[in-house]
C-alpha cells in the first residue's frame, strides 16, 4: 500500500496536480472556479439536468481496456478524480480550432436554443460515440436519459445526432422513412417550393474518431489506484482505502463516517439538505468491493460497483442462462431502464442505494422480494449474512446494518422454474424521476400446478421503508392461481398497505391502488406465463382483451417531419430572409464558448451574494441575527433593507413589494438579507445560519382559500358582449362546471444571475443580469441606490431561457447584488442555485374557473358566463395583465355570441406569480376547451364537432369586438385534419379501444388563435441602433433580449434583406440600455415584430443615406459606397423606431383593438393510457401552424416544437406541491419533472401554413414564442378520450372534470375500477393535505 496526500488527474489531456483538495469541493466548481473552464454548466446541482456532463476515463490495468462514461460534475467529488482522465466540452473542440462533429451537428440542425443545456447534451453524446461510435437509435435516445433541455423540444436534437446512428440513410432528410405520405404529392415526392429539409447533412464534417483526444498515457498504470489517500479540508476529511482491512479499521474510528462512492446520495445531501459529514470514506478502491463472481446459485457483486455495470453483466447473464433462472434479474435490467440517467448509473454503487435505505429506493423492494443475500463486515465482528426480508429496514433510512458495518457483497439469486418475478415502478414522468409506488413480486408455485408455494410482495412508496405485504404473503399460501385470487390479494394489500390520508408525499387513494394494480398486472403476467407452460393447471375467465395489462411500456424512437414554404428561387442567394439559418450562436453554445453570466470571468476584488430568505409564509419579522454568520471564515457583510439608499420599494405599477423584507414577510422565499462573501460557498453556509424570529400570521395559500376569505387584489376587468340572459334562455341546455389548471415553474436552465460592477466613480454601476427587461432593472435599482436613471446601464448578452420568468423577478434578484455592490464598492456576483430559484422566482399563474354555458342541441354555444381567477401570490407584479390576456382568450377559436367573462387576481402568500410563455392566454384557452368538452359529453357528440361548429369564420368579432382579418384558423384546423389522417385514426383507435380493457387510446384536435401585442399599449414600441463602420461591417443594438429563441438571428436577417448585404457582414454584440433606451421587455412573442420593424425603420434611413453614392458608383460594392459616403462626412449611424399603429383596447367600452394580428394554429395528438398505472405516452402529434411568412422557418419550427413541448409539462406533467402552510416540496429537476428526451411524440409533425401573410408585421412575418404552447392541449384532451373510453368500459358514462396537469395520478384516479373503487378520496376536511392545489 502506497500513500498519497496529492491529487493527480487529467483535465483535457492535461495533468493536474492539488494539494490541498477540499473534500466537499465537487469536479464542477473545480473546472469553473479554479481551471476558467465555464463550458461545463450548473443548472441543477442535484444530478438532474445534465448541463454538467462530462466524460470520465479509466484505464482498467487487468483487462487493458479504457472505460469513458457520462458523470455529473455537480456532484462528482474532485477527490474521486485521482488518476482519472477528465474531458469536458472545452476538450473535444472549439469555434476557433474546429469543432466536434458531434458539436457542429448538434448546432446546424438547430438542436441548441439557449445553448445553456448543450455543453451537456453534447458531452453525452460524444461519450456514447466513444465507446460505440455506430449506435442504434434507441442506444443515442438512452443516452440523453439524464438530460433536460427547456428550450427546443428535444425533437432537433435527436435529429441531428441520428446522423450518427446506424438506422441513419444517406438519403438524409430525404429518406422515405421520414416523408410523411400527407406531405407528399403522391410520389414520394414533397410539392413543389415545399421543403423537408432544415439542415444538410451532407455538409457535416465526417466522424473520425482518430481525432478525438487520446487516454493520458500517463494514466495507463495502477499506480493510483493502489495509493490510500487522505485529504482535509476546511471541515471534512477525505480518506480513501486501498484494502478492506483498511476500510474497516477507518469505520471503526470513525463509525459516524459517510462511505461515498458515486456521492449521488451524499452529494444531494450536503448540497440541499446542508449536511456535513467531518470523515468521508471512499471504499471505490477495494477489491473485495468490486468483484463480480458466479456460481450455481447466482451472480455476486461487490458493494462499491456501479449500477451501469451490474446493468451490463446482467444483460450478459440474461443472454446465458435459462430464462427462467433470469427472471429476477430481467426485472432488475428493466428496472434500470426507468432509473436515473447514464450518469447516475455510472457512478452510482449498488451499495449505495441498499445503504441509502430510502422508502423510494428502485432496488431494494426487488431485493427483498428475491431474498438478496448481503455480506457485511466490520473489525470487530468479522464477516456475516444477512437476507434481505421484512426485517432488514428498521425505520426511516435506518438497516439492521450497524455503523461500524461496511457492506462488502450483494447476491442476486437465479430463480427456479415455476417462480416467477416482476418489477414494477410508476412515477410522473417515464424516465428518469423517483418512484411514486413501486414493487418487487415473486411467486413459486408448487410443482408442475398452479398452487401457491410462497408469494414476497415488496413495496417502495407506501411507508416510511421499503415494506413487505406480510399479511397477504401469508394468507396466500396454498392459494391457487385462479381469477378469484385477485380480489382476495386486494383486500389482503390494503389492509397490509394502509396510508393515511394526509401521509408524506401525498396522493394516498392513488398509492393504495397502484400496489393492487401493480399485484394485478403481475397476477395477469404470470398466468400468461403458465398457460404457456401448464394449459391444463389454469382456469382464467380472463378476457383476451385484458392482457393489455400486461403490456410493458415500450417507446420507439421518435419519427419526425418538418414542412415549409421554400424562399423564391428568385430570391438572392445573400439574402438570408426566409431560409433555416442557424442560430447564430449555436456553435459557441456546443462548444461551450458562449459566456452566460455566470461565465463572465471573475473580478480581482469580487465578492459572492447570498440570500436569506423568508421561512414563513406570512409572519412579522421580530428580529434578524447575523452575528454568528458574519464570524464565519471569508464573510464580509450582511446586507438588509437598511443598507438601501434609495428606495425599498419596486414592482411595476403598484410598486407594491420590498427589495429586502423589513418588517413583514408575505411568503416563503421572500427576500430578506444576503450575505456577502469571498465565495458562494462562504456565502451559502453563513446565509443558512442567519437566525430570524417570526411572529406567524395565518397565511392565505390557495385559490379556494383566498375567495372564502375575500383576498383579492384590485381588479374589475371583465368583458361583456351581447346579452347572457337572453342567450342562455336561448339554449336547449344549459350545463355549469369547474376546472383548474396549475401553475409552472419556469425552469429556464440557467437561473437567475447577475453581476454588479460598481464603476468607482459618479455612483456609475454596470449591470450584467440574465433579465428580459434590462430597462425595468436600471430603473429599479437606480431608485434603490437613490441615483439617475443614466448612472446605470444594464447589459445582456444572453440568457441561458428566460421564457417569462425574467422578464420581472429577475430584478428581485439584480437590486440586492446592486445595493451590495454599491455599499462595499466591489463588483457583487449572485447566480441563484436551482431549489433558491424556484422556491423564491415565482411561477405561471395558477388558474380556476367556473363557468355555465348555454348551447342548442346541434352544440352551437348560445351564452357563456365566466369566473376566471389567478392566483397572483405576495404582490401584484404582472397579475392583471395575465388576466387580462386570459379574458381576451376565453374565446379560444369560437364566436360566443352572448359572453360575460370576469377576472379575479387572488392575493395569497406564496412568490409573486409572473409572465411565462402564454401569459394566461392558455389558461383562458383551456377553460373554454373545457367546457367544449362538456357540451360535447352532454350531447353525445364528438368534441370535434361542437369546436367545428363554433369555429370562427374570417371577418367575425371577437367577444372583445375585434374583427377577425386573414383569419386562417380553418385553413389550419382542414390541413391538419388531413395531414394528421385524423378519420382513419379516429376509427382505429375505437376498434383498439374495443379490444384493449387496460390500454385506452385517445385522440384530440384543437385549434389556437393568439392574439399580438402587449395588452398595455405603451409597451408596443421599440428601438434600434444600426451603425455602419469604415469597413462596411455593421453592428446592431436594439431593445430585444436574445433568451434562446433565435431573436438576434431573425434581426439579422432583416437587416441584412433591408440594406441588401449578407449577414455576415451584420453583428448583435449585445442588449444595453446604454445603446437602446426606454425598452420594452422581451415578452408577448412581439419582439421579433418590434424590434423588426425598429431594425428595419433604421436600415431604410441608412440606405436612403447611401443612395447617392450607390447611383454615384452602381458597379461599386457595399463597402466602397460605405467609404463614399464616410468621406462625404455621411453620418452612418442611426437609431430606428417603431409603434405598433391602431391598437389600443378600453375595457369600459369594449371597444378598441387590443391585439395588432393573430397567429393561429391547430395540433392533433393522439395517447395511449395505462389504465392501471396511469402512464401515458404521446404516440403521434401533427401541428399546422401559421407563421405568414416566416421569417426563418428552423427558428420558427424550433419555437413550435420548443412551445408544444413546454404546454406539454404544464399540461400533462408538472405539478408543484405546495403544503398547506405555503412551504414548496418541488424545488428541485429530482420532483419536479419537465420533459424529457423520452417524451416527445413516437411521431412528431410539423408544418407551417402554405401561403399565409400578414400585412401587420415585419416582411409579412408573425410572432411565433407562445402561440403553440397551447397546442399541447390536444394531448390532455386526447388523454381525457382515452380515459372515457376505460370509464365507459367500467360502466360510467357521465362528463367528468379533468384538471390540468394530467399527471399520472390522476388518469389513474379518473379510469374508474374495481380497484380505484376500493379507495374512495378523503372527505375534504376530515384531513389536511400534504399539499394543495394552488
Ligand atoms: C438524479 C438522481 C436520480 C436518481 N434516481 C434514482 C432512481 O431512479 N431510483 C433510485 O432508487 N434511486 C435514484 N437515485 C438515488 C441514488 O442515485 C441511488 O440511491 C444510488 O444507488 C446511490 O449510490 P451512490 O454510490 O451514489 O451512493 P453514495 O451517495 O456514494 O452513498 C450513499 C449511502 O450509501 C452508504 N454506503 C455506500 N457504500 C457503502 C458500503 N459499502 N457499506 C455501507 N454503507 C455504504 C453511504 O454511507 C451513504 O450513506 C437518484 C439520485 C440522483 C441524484
Ligand atoms: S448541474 Fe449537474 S445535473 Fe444539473
Ligand atoms: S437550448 Fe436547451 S435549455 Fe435552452
Amino acid at each position: 500500500m502506497f500513500s498519497a496526500s496529492k491529487l493527480v488527474f487529467y483535465v483535457n489531456g492535461r495533468e493536474v496536480e492539488e494539494n490541498q483538495p477540499d473534500p466537499e469541493t465537487t469536479l464542477l466548481q473545480y473546472l469553473r472556479l479554479k481551471l476558467k473552464l465555464t463550458g461545463t454548466k450548473l443548472g441543477c446541482g442535484e444530478g438532474g439536468c445534465g448541463a454538467c456532463t462530462v466524460m470520465l476515463s479509466k484505464y482498467d490495468i487487468v483487462s487493458k481496456t479504457l472505460r469513458h462514461f457520462s458523470a455529473n460534475a455537480c456532484l462528482a467529488p474532485l477527490c474521486a478524480m485521482h488518476g482519472l482522465a477528465v474531458t469536458t466540452v472545452e476538450g473535444i473542440g472549439s469555434v476557433k480550432n474546429g469543432l466536434h462533429p458531434v458539436q457542429e451537428r448538434i448546432a446546424k440542425s438547430h438542436g441548441s436554443q439557449c445553448g445553456f443545456c448543450t455543453p451537456g447534451i453534447v458531452m453525452s453524446m460524444y461519450t456514447l460515440l466513444r465507446n460505440n461510435p455506430l449506435p442504434t437509435q434507441v442506444e443515442m435516445q438512452s443516452a440523453f436519459e439524464g438530460n433536460l433541455c427547456r428550450c427546443t423540444g428535444y425533437r432537433p436534437i435527436l435529429d441531428g445526432f441520428r446522423t450518427f446512428t446506424k438506422e441513419y440513410c444517406q438519403m438524409g432528410e430525404k429518406c422515405c422513412r421520414n416523408t410523411n405520405s400527407m406531405q407528399c404529392n403522391g410520389n414520394g415526392n414533397l410539392e413543389e417550393g415545399i421543403s423537408s429539409e432544415l439542415f444538410d447533412s451532407s455538409k457535416f464534417l465526417p466522424t473520425d474518431s482518430t481525432q478525438d483526444p487520446i487516454f493520458p498515457p500517463g494514466l495507463r498504470t495502477d499506480k493510483y489506484d493502489q495509493q490510500s489517500l487522505t485529504f482535509t479540508g476546511e471541515r471534512t476529511t477525505w480518506y480513501r482505502p486501498t484494502t478492506l482491512q483498511e476500510l474497516l479499521e477507518l469505520k471503526h474510528s470513525y463509525p459516524d463516517a459517510r462511505l461515498v462512492i458515486g456521492n449521488t446520495e451524499v452529494g444531494v445531501e450536503i448540497k440541499l439538505k446542508n449536511m456535513c459529514y467531518k470523515t468521508m470514506i471512499a471504499p471505490t478502491h477495494i477489491e473485495e468491493l468490486n468483484k463480480i463472481s458466479k456460481d450455481s446459485d447466482g451472480y455476486t457483486f461487490g458493494a462499491s460497483v456501479s449500477l451501469a455495470v451490474i446493468e451490463e453483466t446482467l444483460q450478459g447473464a440474461i443472454t446465458e442462462h435459462q430464462e427462467y433462472q433470469t427472471r429476477m434479474f430481467q426485472a432488475v435490467v428493466e428496472m434500470f431502464r426507468w432509473f436515473a440517467g447514464h450518469q447516475i448509473r455510472n457512478v452510482a454503487a449498488i451499495a449505495g442505494n441498499i445503504m441509502t435505505a430510502s422508502p423510494i429506493s428502485d432496488l431494494n423492494p426487488l431485493f427483498m422480494a428475491a431474498g438478496v443475500v448481503l455480506t457485511v463486515a466490520s473489525k470487530d465482528g468479522g464477516t456475516r449474512q444477512i437476507v434481505m426480508d421484512e426485517n432488514f429496514f428498521l425505520g426511516y433510512r435506518k438497516t439492521v446494518i450497524t455503523s461500524q458495518e461496511v457492506l462488502v457483497s450483494v447476491k442476486l439469486p437465479f430463480m427456479q422454474q415455476n417462480e416467477y418475478f416482476f418489477g414494477y415502478k410508476q412515477a410522473n414522468r417515464r424516465e428518469d424521476d423517483i418512484a411514486i409506488v413501486n414493487a418487487g413480486i415473486q411467486v413459486m408455485l408448487e410443482a408442475n400446478s398452479n398452487i401457491i408455494k410462497g408469494m414476497r410482495l415488496a413495496f417502495g412508496g407506501m411507508a416510511p421503508t421499503t415494506v413487505m405485504a406480510t399479511k397477504a404473503m401469508k394468507n396466500c399460501k396454498g392459494r391457487k392461481w385462479e381469477d378469484d385470487l385477485v380480489m382476495d390479494m386486494a383486500e389482503w394489500l390494503a389492509d397490509d398497505l394502509p396510508l393515511p390520508p394526509g401521509s408524506p408525499g401525498g396522493v394516498t387513494e392513488y398509492r393504495r391502488t397502484l400496489c393492487i394494480s401493480f399485484f394485478y398486472k403481475f397476477y395477469l403476467a404470470v398466468l400468461l406465463q403458465i398457460k404457456q407452460r401448464l394449459p391444463e393447471a389454469v382456469q382464467s375467465k380472463v378476457p383476451s382483451s385484458h392482457r393489455s395489462a400486461t403490456f410493458i411500456f415500450q417507446r420507439d424512437p421518435t419519427k419526425s417531419t418538418q414542412v415549409y414554404e421554400e424562399v423564391s428561387p428568385n430570391q438572392p442567394e445573400q439574402d438570408p430572409l426566409g431560409r433555416p439559418m442557424t442560430h447564430l450562436s449555436a456553435a459557441k453554445q456546443a462548444s461551450g464558448e458562449a459566456i452566460y453570466i455566470d461565465d463572465i470571468p471573475l473580478y480581482e476584488n469580487e465578492k459572492y451574494l447570498a440570500f436569506v430568505t423568508s421561512q414563513k409564509a406570512h409572519a412579522k419579522i421580530l428580529s434578524i441575527d447575523s452575528s454568528e454568520a458574519v464570524k464565519l471564515p471569508g464573510v464580509v457583510d450582511f446586507i438588509s433593507y437598511k443598507d438601501i439608499p434609495g428606495h425599498n420599494k419596486w414592482g411595476g405599477v403598484a410598486g407594491d413589494e420590498e427589495i429586502f423584507a423589513s418588517e413583514k414577510v408575505l411568503c416563503m422565499g421572500q427576500i430578506i438579507g444576503a450575505v456577502v462573501a469571498d465565495t458562494q460557498v462562504h456565502a451559502q453556509r453563513a446565509a443558512k445560519i442567519i437566525k430570524i424570529e417570526y411572529e406567524e400570521l395565518e397565511p392565505i395559500i390557495t385559490i379556494k382559500e383566498a375567495i372564502d376569505k375575500g383576498s383579492f387584489y384590485r381588479y374589475s376587468n371583465s368583458i361583456s358582449n351581447g346579452d347572457t340572459v337572453k342567450g342562455l334562455e336561448l339554449a336547449d341546455h344549459v350545463v355549469e362546471g369547474e376546472v383548474n389548471m396549475g401553475g409552472q415553474e419556469h425552469f429556464y436552465l440557467e437561473t437567475h444571475a447577475v453581476l454588479a460592477v460598481p464603476k468607482g466613480e459618479d455612483d456609475e454601476m454596470e449591470l450584467f443580469v440574465s433579465t428580459q427587461n434590462p430597462t425595468e432593472t436600471q430603473h429599479v435599482v437606480a431608485e434603490a441606490l437613490g441615483v439617475l436613471a443614466n448612472k446605470i446601464v444594464c447589459k445582456v448578452k444572453r440568457m441561458g431561457g428566460g421564457f417569462g420568468g425574467k422578464e420581472t423577478r429577475s430584478i428581485a434578484f439584480t437590486a440586492p447584488a446592486a445595493i451590495a455592490a454599491a455599499k462595499l464598492g466591489c463588483p457583487v456576483r449572485c447566480m441563484l442555485d436551482r431549489d433558491e430559484d424556484m422556491v423564491s422566482s415565482g411561477t405561471r399563474h395558477p388558474f380556476y374557473g367556473k363557468y355555465k354555458v348555454g348551447f342548442t342541441k346541434e352544440g352551437k354555444i348560445t351564452a357563456l358566463e365566466c369566473d376566471v381567477y389567478n392566483n397572483a401570490g405576495h404582490s401584484l407584479d404582472l397579475s392583471a395583465a395575465v388576466m387580462d390576456r386570459a379574458l381576451f382568450h376565453t374565446d379560444a377559436s369560437y364566436n360566443i355570441p352572448n359572453i360575460r367573462v370576469s377576472g379575479h387576481l387572488c392575493k395569497t402568500n406564496i412568490p409573486s406569480n409572473t409572465a411565462f410563455r402564454g401569459f394566461g392566454g392558455p389558461q383562458g384557452m383551456f377553460i373554454t376547451e373545457t367546457w367544449i368538452e362538456q357540451i360535447a359529453s352532454t350531447l353525445g357528440i364528438p368534441a370535434k364537432q361542437v369546436r367545428e361548429i363554433n369555429m370562427y369564420n374570417e371577418g367575425e368579432t371577437t367577444h372583445f369586438n375585434q374583427p377577425l382579418v386573414q383569419c386562417n384558423i380553418k385553413r389550419c384546423w382542414t390541413e391538419c385534419l388531413e395531414r394528421s389522417d385524423y378519420y382513419n385514426r379516429r376509427k382505429d383507435i375505437d376498434i383498439f379501444n374495443s379490444e384493449n380493457r387496460w390500454k385506452k387510446r385517445g385522440i384530440s384536435i384543437i385549434p389556437t388563435k393568439f392574439g399580438i401585442s402587449y395588452t398595455a399599449l405603451f409597451l408596443n414600441q421599440a428601438g434600434a441602433l444600426v451603425i455602419i463602420y469604415m469597413d462596411g461591417s455593421v453592428l446592431i443594438t436594439h431593445g430585444g433580449t436574445e433568451m434562446g429563441q433565435g431573436l438576434h438571428t431573425k434581426m439579422i436577417q432583416v437587416a441584412a434583406r433591408t440594406l441588401k448585404i449578407p449577414a455576415s457582414k451584420i453583428h448583435i454584440s449585445e442588449t444595453s440600455t446604454n445603446t437602446v433606451p426606454n425598452t420594452s421587455a422581451t415578452a408577448a412573442s412581439a419582439s421579433s415584430d418590434l424590434n423588426g420593424m425598429a431594425i428595419q425603420n433604421a436600415c431604410q434611413i441608412l440606405l436612403e443615406r447611401l443612395e447617392p453614392y450607390i447611383n454615384a458608383n452602381p458597379k461599386g460594392c457595399w463597402e466602397d459606397w460605405v467609404h463614399a459616403a464616410y468621406f462625404d462626412r455621411t453620418s452612418l449611424s442611426i437609431t430606428g423606431f417603431y409603434k405598433t399603429p391602431n391598437i389600443g383596447y378600453n375595457f369600459e367600452k369594449n371597444s378598441g383593438n387590443p391585439f395588432n394580428y393573430f397567429s393561429f394554429g391547430v395540433a392533433c395528438s393522439e395517447v395511449e393510457i395505462d389504465c392501471l398505472t396511469g402512464d401515458h405516452k404521446v404516440l403521434r402529434t401533427d401541428i399546422v401552424m401559421d407563421v405568414g411568412v416566416s421569417l426563418n422557418p428552423a427558428i420558427d419550427i424550433g419555437q413550435i416544437e420548443g412551445g408544444f413541448t413546454q404546454g406539454y409539462g404544464l399540461m400533462m406533467l408538472e405539478q408543484q406541491k405546495v403544503s398547506p402552510n405555503g412551504f414548496l416540496f418541488t424545488r428541485g429537476p429530482g420532483n419536479y419533472k419537465i420533459p424529457g428526451f423520452g417524451d416527445v411524440p413516437g411521431e412528431f409533425n410539423v408544418s407551417l401554413l402554405k401561403g399565409s401573410v400578414n400585412n401587420r408585421a415585419v416582411y409579412s412575418s408573425k410572432a411565433i414564442g407562445e402561440p403553440p404552447l397551447f397546442l399541447a392541449s390536444s394531448v390532455f384532451f386526447a388523454t381525457k378520450d382515452a380515459i372515457t373510453s376505460a370509464r365507459v368500459d367500467a360502466g360510467h358514462n357521465e362528463y367528468f372534470q379533468l384538471n390540468s396537469p394530467a399527471t399520472s395520478e390522476r388518469i389513474r384516479m379518473a379510469c374508474l375500477d374495481q380497484f380505484t373503487n376500493m379507495f374512495p378520496a378523503a372527505l375534504k376536511d376530515s384531513y389536511k393535505p400534504w399539499f394543495v392545489e394552488l
